[in-house]
Formats: structure tokens, sequence, C-alpha cells
């Protein structure tokens, strides 16, 4: 006889409130404590373990939500980061899983249905463009592209089928700005659901449910955990959309396992410290290269219009530690620029403590043709810098150097 399914997540054990208004760093440290159920435990422990032993009498446990179940369906370990990134977006729920490909992939699966339209532009990672252009297209999933998208394209591309409206902002790799609030307001009169890649600007820089959206998600990968050693995705929204994610989160079983699960609770401590830094390292290595003889073409959030600085400005703390450089010399200047790093990590992925370079025509977006490429701004000798936490003149005196090999 095969093994019941586990039921979907029941009710959890609350953490400690936290006196209103809390900064983001005092919730960071503050904001998921229920040392009373740790043994008193100033740190979550690691509930390294698959299953949970339940009373004879399962239903009266269930009932009181005294014992997590299966480790595919909850676990607490997963609950800390989740609380953490919960009360930094404003949201009513969050849940943690195994990557952020899983998070989003998860997510789409329970909110869409054959004959569903998505609204989304082009600029979006790599894996969520396959995502879209391929598995859901596959389940009957259309998706409606909009060329960088002016409040009126949203608009347009809606019809009544359209059920979501994705975005990232800032997009990966040329770093553009979607007016959110704008979005917001196309969705709600379509009576569809935004959804927003909070990714790149981290909740420390921007908080999108905030200017109406309804769910956010993370590659918690990047700078949530920060210190690439984990992979690991958050999503965040009201309790009723995120109990249709439970659903289907515990049948696609992109699962964090605890140990990364601890690992990104971590890393979350420090996000407030790490953002500030990423913040200044960024908008310095901006103001020291942008006339540089061998660059053509700094992106870095608003700085692509006045319109786009607007909204920025408007809806963004900080401009976050992402800064892409168009060099001269096309891919050859590109990888000699990678060849002349000392300080920078050739790797892809981003937001860890440490500086990375990457082509994003190699790596995030290698499976568009270089016509989809060219129509993104994503050209063959386009850097894309994940600027880390070292000290910023170090970082541009490194830059330069390989900028005036070229
Ligand atoms: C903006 C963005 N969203 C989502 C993802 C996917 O996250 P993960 O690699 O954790 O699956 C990435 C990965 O690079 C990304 O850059």
């Amino acid at each position: 006889m095969s093994e019941p399914s586990p039921p979907v997540r029941r009710r959890r054990a609350p953490f400690d409130e936290l006196a209103p208004p809390a900064g983001p760093s005092t919730t960071l440290m503050h904001g998921a404590k229920r040392p009373e159920r740790n043994a008193g435990a100033v740190v979550p422990p690691i509930y390294q373990t698959s299953t949970f032993h339940y009373p004879a009498e399962f239903s009266d446990a269930a009932a009181d939500g005294a014992v997590p179940l299966y480790t595919r369906t909850e676990n607490p370990t997963q609950e800390v980061p989740a609380e953490l990134v919960r009360r930094l977006e404003g949201g009513e729920a969050a849940r943690v899983f195994g990557s952020g490909m899983g998070a989003i992939t998860t997510t789409l699966l329970a909110l869409l249905s054959p004959g569903a339209e998505v609204v989304a532009p082009e600029e979006l990672y790599g894996g969520t463009l396959d995502l879209f252009r391929g598995l859901l297209s596959r389940f009957g999933v259309r998706v409606r592209w909009v060329p960088h998208a002016t409040p009126d394209a949203v608009a347009e591309a809606v019809t009544p089928s359209t059920r979501l409206l994705y975005l990232e902002s800032p997009t990966n790799p040329t770093l553009r700005v979607h007016d959110l609030a704008r979005w917001s307001r196309a969705a709600r009169s379509a009576g569809a659901w935004l959804m927003v890649d909070n990714t790149f600007a981290t909740p420390i820089n921007q908080q999108p449910l905030s200017q109406g959206a309804d769910l956010v998600v993370h590659s918690a990968t990047k700078y949530l955990g920060g210190h690439a050693d984990l992979l690991a995705g958050v999503v965040v929204g009201s309790e009723e959309l995120l109990a249709r994610v439970d659903a289907a989160h515990t049948v696609v079983g992109s699962v964090l396992d605890p140990h990364a699960a601890f690992l990104l609770a971590r890393g979350l401590r420090t996000l407030a410290l790490r953002v500030d830094r990423h913040n200044q390292n960024a908008a310095r290595v901006v103001a020291a290269l942008a006339d540089h003889p061998k660059v053509l073409r700094v992106d870095y959030p608003g700085r692509s219009s006045p319109e786009e600085e607007a909204v920025a400005a408007r809806q963004m703390r900080g401009r976050g530690g992402m800064v892409s450089l168009v060099v001269r010399g096309g891919l050859p200047g590109a990888r000699r620029l990678l060849r002349g790093l000392t300080l920078f990590h050739v790797a892809s992925s981003l937001g860890g403590v440490e500086s990375l370079a990457s082509l994003p025509a190699e790596t995030s977006h290698r499976t568009l043709t270089p016509d989809e490429r060219a129509a993104r701004g994503i050209e063959d000798g386009l850097v894309r810098l994940s600027l880390g936490v070292e000290d910023a003149d170090d970082l541009v005196r490194d830059l330069t150097r390989a900028l005036d090999g070229l």
C-alpha cells in the first residue's frame, strides 16, 4: 500500500511579536524568535530531519499544529528565513523553496491553468524566459511580451484571459527600472495578479508589495543568502495566495534542505549591513568609470532616462550592487577585461560578499539568439558586475587597471 500524501501545511507555532516600528536591521535580528520552542537557543537550531514523530492520535496533533509531519511539506528550520523575509517585504505569508527557479515554477504552476495568459516584459532572467517560452507554453499558458514596457504597452497587452503580470525590476542584466505602481494599476484593472522578482533590489532597497504587487519572489541564492554558498528561493504574498502555492509546493517538491535554510537565516542577519555596502560600492564604480574611454555604456538603475531616474528615485531606497559595462571591442574586449581583473571572480550568479564579473551572453542569457540578446540591449561586450563588500577604492583600482589594458 502506498503512503498517504502529507496534508497541506497546518497552523504553525507563532514567532514572538516585534513592537512596531522596527527597522530592517532590528527585524533581521529579532524577527523570527521563539526560543521556548528551541530549548532556549538564541540561534534557532537546524532540524535536520526528513520526518517527525507524531502522537498516535494524529488528528489531535494536526488540529493544534503541534507537530510538523514531513520536511517536504514543512520544517521549523525553513520557517525562520521565511518569517524574516515576510517581515522585510511586509507580506502576510512567505515560503522558502529549494531555488529561485523552484519558487517561480511552483508559484506559476499553482496559479495558472491552460488558456491563461501572462503579460511580461522581454527583459527577464534567462531561466525565467526559458520557463515562459518552454515549459509553460507546453501546458497551454500563453505569454504576451511587451518590449521595454511603457505603461501603455502593458495596458494594451492585457486581455480578458490575462491572469498574471510578471516582471523584474531592476532587470537582469541591463538594470532597467519598471514603474511598479503603474504595473500594479494595469494588473488591478485586468483583475490579474502582479508578481515581481525582487532579487536584484532586495527588500532593503525596494518593497514591491507596498507598490501594489500581489506576490514577490526572490532567488535567495543571491543577496538574501549573501555568501554564494547555497541555493534557495522565497515567495511572499497574501495568506490566500500562499495557501494555493502550498498545494503545488508539496507535490512539486522544490524543498529547501534544513541545513541550507539555517545558512539562509544566518546570511539574512547581515542583509541590511551588506546591502548598504553593495549600494555604496556600485555607486562608486559608476561614478569612477562612466567616463572611461574604453566604456561605451554603463547600465545602472535610473541611468537610462530621466523618466527611469524619477521612477527609481520614487520606488527604491538604494540602487543595489549591480552594474553592467559595455566595453569597446565586443566579446574579445569583454573577455580581455575579465582576464585583467584580479579582485573579481569570473563567475555567474550575484549578490554575494565577493565581487563577481560575468558575460551574460555566455552565462545567464546564453540560450537566447544573438538577435534576441541585441533586442534586449545585451551586447556581446556587456560585462555584468556584482559588486561585493570589498573596499570601494580597491574595486575601482582593479577595474580601472583592467580597462586601461584593453
Ligand atoms: C533575477 C533572477 N531571478 C531568478 C533567478 C533564479 O534563481 P536560482 O538560481 O536561485 O534558481 C536568478 C538566477 O540567476 C535571477 O538572476
